[in-house]
């Protein structure tokens, strides 16, 4: 494969890492996609055979680091990584399975392989790692609260590796996208103001072409952002945004 331009996208057998995976491949990417789900990346690959790598790979399991560089090795090396997989699940009764499901896929999944990304970038003196988020771990929201709270995480996680980044003098950017709410299988209720999946693909390849620190998707969500976090505490504290939720 051409060296130039090598994306990895974990998470890419739907939604978001998906469309993302096939506009950078469009754009002449050579890609690498992950997931669990084997007949949807040999999907993606028929697509583009000679764009398309991929590898069967679950983010919670002991073997993941493992399969993410097998996946490198099929690539050909990797000048970006992409952290789409997720998972999180309206919890209004705060059932403890679903809580520590979350936290294994969005914080200790995420950990070992956006530590395992970050150190081939180290190792190989640049890189651009980025991961999807969400404007969900802005404050603490009550009808997801491990969803919100692993989100958070997510996010001071990439603040410290680009500190680290930087103490280093190593030239690896690193991008925290942030989208609303976006129409994919992860969305099981009617909340308002839903994002197309392509309209949202196409904000993060922008956002990654231009090595941005922080992609919030769209504008309408970087008001609410704004709103969010000019709220004091104790109002916040009160709000009921299960109001939002329709079945
Ligand atoms: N949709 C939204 O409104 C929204 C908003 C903000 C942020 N996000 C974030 O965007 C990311 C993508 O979500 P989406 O909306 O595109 O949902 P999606 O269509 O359900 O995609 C989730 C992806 O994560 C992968 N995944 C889940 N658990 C995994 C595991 N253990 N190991 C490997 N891959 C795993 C899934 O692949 P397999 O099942 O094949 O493993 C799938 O490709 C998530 O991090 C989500 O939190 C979504």
């Amino acid at each position: 494969m051409d060296t130039k331009k090598r994306a990895v996208v974990v998470g890419a057998t739907s939604g978001i890492g998906k469309a993302t995976a096939q506009i950078l491949a469009e754009k002449g990417w050579n890609v690498g996609v992950a997931g669990r789900r084997k007949a949807l990346l040999e999907e993606l690959q028929a697509a583009s055979p000679d764009r398309i790598v991929y590898q069967v790979l679950d983010v919670t399991a002991p073997d993941a680091e493992e399969n993410l560089n097998q996946l490198i090795a099929k690539l050909g090396g990797m000048d970006l990584f992409l952290f789409s997989a997720g998972y999180g699940l309206t919890n209004l009764s705060l059932d403890v399975q679903i809580e520590k499901d979350t936290v294994q896929t969005n914080a200790v999944g995420f950990v070992s392989l956006i530590h395992a990304a970050f150190q081939f970038f180290c190792t190989q003196g640049h890189g651009h790692l980025a991961a999807i988020t969400s404007i969900a771990g802005t404050r603490g929201i009550g009808p997801a609260a491990s969803y919100s709270a692993t989100k958070r995480f997510q996010t001071t996680y990439l603040a410290a590796l680009s500190q680290m980044a930087h103490n280093k003098k190593l030239p690896i950017t690193i991008t925290d996208i942030q989208p609303g709410f976006v129409k994919t299988d992860f969305i099981l209720h009617k909340y308002p103001m839903q994002l197309d999946v392509t309209y949202v693909a196409k904000h993060i390849v922008r956002g990654l072409e231009k090595k941005r620190r922080k992609v919030i998707i769209d504008w309408r969500y970087r008001f609410v952002v704004c709103i969010w976090l000019l709220l004091p505490r104790k109002w916040w504290e009160r709000l009921n945004l299960t109001s939002f939720i329709k079945k």
